[in-house]
């Protein structure tokens, strides 16, 4: 396995991720753990973060000394590397050009980590690899028995290695993508240079992580909020596994989900796993304090404060009761590693709230219990597999994100229960189709191709002619989008063939509804969801 050892980057998380990816198990830890705690590790190879800080002037943040006494192969990444040249006797002095974003390091190739990697050459034959930067510091003298491994014009030593010692430095960062050769560079010093075998899979993390979540809980009890959503399924799956019965869901339901997504939630949850699930029924308190509300941001606000609610008195109940044993004492959240950059966990700022998002934040402290989150670590992709491998459908983990306010901001101004039925009704046939409809070239369902794919209701009358009649009826909107990350994205070219067939099944078999539209803007400078 392959410690890594933190000094605070945003992008740690990504080393991590890359050395999962290369099949090799490794844990983040911070950089001030003790010379024992280095020792009784027993990492096969170390990996040194960048950070934000400055060398220069921070002289507290430093790798333990355990880690240059531990005798295997050390990489240090940015900060890392600039840690690694003033502990061992080189020099870093402050840089007034800051190296920001893409750049072109030469390689110098005739190290074990960068032999033969090059992206092009110059007309001189030097090798080139093309990186991502990000730095102010840089290192203007190599520590004793060091050899020079890459450069840049604005930083001469951009790559540095004790090869006897099998130490490795580099000022770029490998573990993001636009680091072309990153991967294969992790992949060389995890495997290759520490030897580590490379059979660890997603299968190994649940008995890492079920290991983990016993000694966290010990013989106490959690409960988890169960949405239906892939996070918080995948985290009931997994802390299921770890502690049975310890373990009780509440799956609050809204009365704004899809069609018969409450009960799929349960035969799953409840029917297959076994697992204790509490279903509250709460339809009828959201759609009666919704009643009138057509502001997009106070339906939020009522429909998050009201989950809260329910949950809390839920929770309040469970807490007193237990499962008849002594109360639970823990609060299960999927709150994955996107979440944790997102609220500011890592030091990041939070991006702009554009529309309120739906979360319990703050519940644990108000319900005084502790916080179980087993997924912190992890990425979506990362999430879904550990989902399949833990035996949840390949549907339902490889899903199109649903918002938690659900049909609510689907539905737009005041939310009414025929309009969800309707909604539910249309928004199930798309899907449908967009499950069964195969692109001939890529071989992939229209539902695979798109990245979000929904109905939306909209409250106007339209005229129609049905059969001798004429109608006059409501107005949906298709609504379909590819994105990478969901903050911009594009309208999916869909088929004109699987627009038509949608457009038919929906007016002929959704009565009340006489009219399909397909929205065709672009994010920005519209939003994926209308409200
Ligand atoms: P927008 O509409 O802002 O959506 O382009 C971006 C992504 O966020 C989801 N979304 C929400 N998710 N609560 C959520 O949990 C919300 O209030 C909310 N609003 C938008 C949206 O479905 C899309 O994936």
């Amino acid at each position: 396995k392959i410690l890594i050892l933190d000094f605070g980057s945003q992008v740690t998380q990504l080393i991590a991720r890359r050395v999962r990816e290369a099949h090799v198990y490794c844990e983040i830890h911070p950089n001030d753990v003790s010379d024992e705690f280095i020792r009784s590790f027993g990492a096969k190879g170390i990996i040194l973060s960048g950070s934000h800080a400055s060398t220069y002037e921070d002289h507290e943040l430093r790798a333990p000394q355990a880690v240059w006494d531990s005798g295997v192969p050390v990489l240090g990444i940015c900060y890392g590397m600039q840690t690694m040249a003033v502990q061992l006797g080189g020099e870093v002095s402050w840089s007034d050009t800051r190296e920001f974003g893409y750049a072109e390091v030469r390689a110098h190739g005739h190290t074990e980590l960068l032999r033969g990697i090059q992206d092009f050459s110059t007309p001189e034959g030097h090798g080139m690899l093309k990186v991502w930067m990000s730095h102010g510091d840089k290192v203007t003298a190599l520590p004793p028995g060091f050899k020079l491994m890459a450069s840049t014009p604005s930083c001469p030593i951009a790559g540095m290695a004790h090869e006897d010692k099998r130490y490795y430095a580099v000022q770029f960062h490998p573990e993001v993508t636009h680091t072309v050769q990153g991967t294969e560079l992790l992949n060389r010093f995890v495997r290759g240079i520490c030897g580590c075998a490379g059979d660890w899979i997603m299968g190994n993390y649940i008995e890492e992580a079920v290991q983990r979540i016993r000694e966290q809980v010990g013989d106490e009890e959690v409960i988890l909020g169960l949405s239906g959503g892939v996070d918080s399924s995948v985290a009931a799956a997994l802390i299921h596994r770890a502690i049975g019965d310890q373990l009780t869901c509440v799956f609050v339901d809204h009365g704004l989900l899809r069609l018969n997504e409450g009960d799929m939630v349960m035969d799953m949850f409840a029917g297959r796993l076994h697992a204790k699930v509490i279903r509250v029924d709460a339809s009828e308190l959201f759609l009666g304090q919704l009643a009138g509300v057509t502001d997009p941001e106070r339906k939020r606000k009522i429909i998050g404060g009201l989950f809260v609610d329910v949950f809390k008195a839920e929770a309040e109940k469970l807490k007193a009761a237990g499962n008849g044993v002594k109360g639970a004492t823990f609060l299960a959240q999927g709150t994955i590693y996107p979440d944790v950059v997102e609220s500011g966990g890592t030091k990041t700022k939070k991006a702009t709230t554009i529309k309120s998002h739906h979360n319990v934040g703050g519940l644990p402290e108000q319900l005084g219990l502790k916080l179980l989150e087993p997924l912190r670590e992890l990425f979506k992709d990362e999430v879904r597999e550990l989902g399949v491998a833990l035996g949840l459908p390949h549907d339902m983990v490889y899903r199109h994100p649903f918002p938690g306010p659900g049909l609510g901001v689907r539905i737009l101004g005041e939310v009414k229960p025929e309009y969800a039925k309707l909604l539910q009704r249309a928004d199930a046939i798309f899907i449908e189709e967009l499950r069964s409809t195969i692109d001939p070239h890529s071989g992939k369902s229209w539902y695979d191709l798109t990245s979000q794919a929904f109905t939306v209701f909209l409250p106007v009358k339209s005229v129609g002619v049905m059969g001798d009649g004429r109608t006059y009826d409501y107005v949906v909107a298709l609504r379909a989008v590819q994105t990478s990350d969901f903050m911009t994205a594009d309208w999916a070219e869909l088929p004109y063939s699987l627009l038509k067939k949608v457009s038919g099944r929906i007016i002929n078999e959704v009565r009340g509804i006489n009219r399909v539209t397909y929205d065709v803007s672009s994010k920005p400078p519209a939003t994926i969801e209308w409200e």
